[in-house]
């Protein structure tokens, strides 16, 4: 695997590949990896010739009072997992090659990022949007692979995508999950052992709360379910419980087409998310 810190090095490796036509798979990433990431870098290995994988733990998308500076960065335990599943180009750039002095432009999606993990991380995914367009012009994928664990970020880097008419394809990766259903998470390492044992209440809470509404349940009774869930579990608060539809992410009071049950909640010193399909019965 061949790891590269500036644009030029980057471009001088992609380019003969995409003259001769082979196809380039982009798999972004704040590093930290874990089974989740490493099953959309498969993912990205079966659909495309070869795989660029992303590590920038990225400035502009944390808050004042986030975990910027102690966000996990295990290079070298990340490149190994890297190389051992046959990724070609590893780029990771450091902040100054990313954001060089001078820097002044934010992509900016409207309306999406408002609600959700956006009501209570202002300016976050300003910082996704305007990092992901910038590794999608240095790297000029046909596909980028991103997580369904992360759904409204997802929403909204397809947003961006069709609306700044990027020719790429925007592909969503099954939220993959522990043994016990906690969906796999660079910040489960914050948990202590109780902690761990209790987060599972998130995934279990959405699973009762989408069965529910699958069978019929009024949506808002079924959704008040999920916060007296959690904090019984140990949860210390809740942010937000909703269903939405499934791209829009606009609220729905009841169960008219395929939706997507969300929740993030804090527990310890981590804040989790986690989200599950919920389908309309077909009459
Ligand atoms: P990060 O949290 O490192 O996640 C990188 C990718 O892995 C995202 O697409 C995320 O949705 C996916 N992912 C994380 N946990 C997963 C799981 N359990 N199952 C499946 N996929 C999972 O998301 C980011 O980084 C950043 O915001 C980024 C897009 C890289 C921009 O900085």
């Amino acid at each position: 695997m061949q790891t590269i810190q500036d644009r030029a090095a980057l471009r001088a490796a992609l380019d003969p590949l995409r003259q001769a036509g082979e196809t380039i798979a982009l798999v972004p990433t704040m590093g930290a990896l874990h089974d989740g990431h490493m099953a959309l870098v498969a993912d990205a290995r079966r659909r495309a010739d070869h795989v660029v994988v992303s590590i920038f733990v990225n400035p502009k998308q944390f808050g004042p009072n986030e975990d910027y500076a102690a966000y996990p960065r295990p290079a070298a335990a990340d490149a190994a997992k890297l190389t051992a599943a046959g990724v070609a180009f590893l780029w990771m750039p450091p902040v100054a090659e990313m954001y060089p002095e001078g820097f002044a432009t934010t992509i900016s999606v409207a309306g999406l990022p408002d609600r959700l993990c956006g009501a209570a991380r202002p300016g976050h995914f300003d910082g996704v949007t305007t990092v992901v367009a910038k590794l999608f012009n240095q790297v000029q994928p046909d596909l980028a692979i991103f997580g369904e664990k992360d759904w409204q970020q997802l929403a909204i880097i397809r947003r961006m995508a069709t609306d700044l008419d990027m020719r790429l394809e925007v592909a969503g990766f099954p939220t993959q999950r522990e043994e016990d259903g906690l969906a796999l998470s660079s910040r489960n390492a914050y948990l202590t052992d109780e902690e761990r044992a209790a987060a599972v209440a998130l995934p279990r809470a959405l699973g009762q709360a989408a069965r529910a509404m699958e069978a019929g349940s009024d949506v808002g009774k079924a959704l008040a379910e999920i916060p007296a869930a959690l904090l019984k579990a140990g949860f210390a608060s809740i942010d937000y419980a909703e269903l939405v539809d499934a791209d829009t992410l606009t609220p729905l009071a009841a169960l008219d087409r395929p939706a997507r049950l969300l929740a993030a909640a804090r527990i310890g010193k981590a804040r989790l998310i986690d989200n599950l399909p919920v389908v309309p019965a077909t009459r």
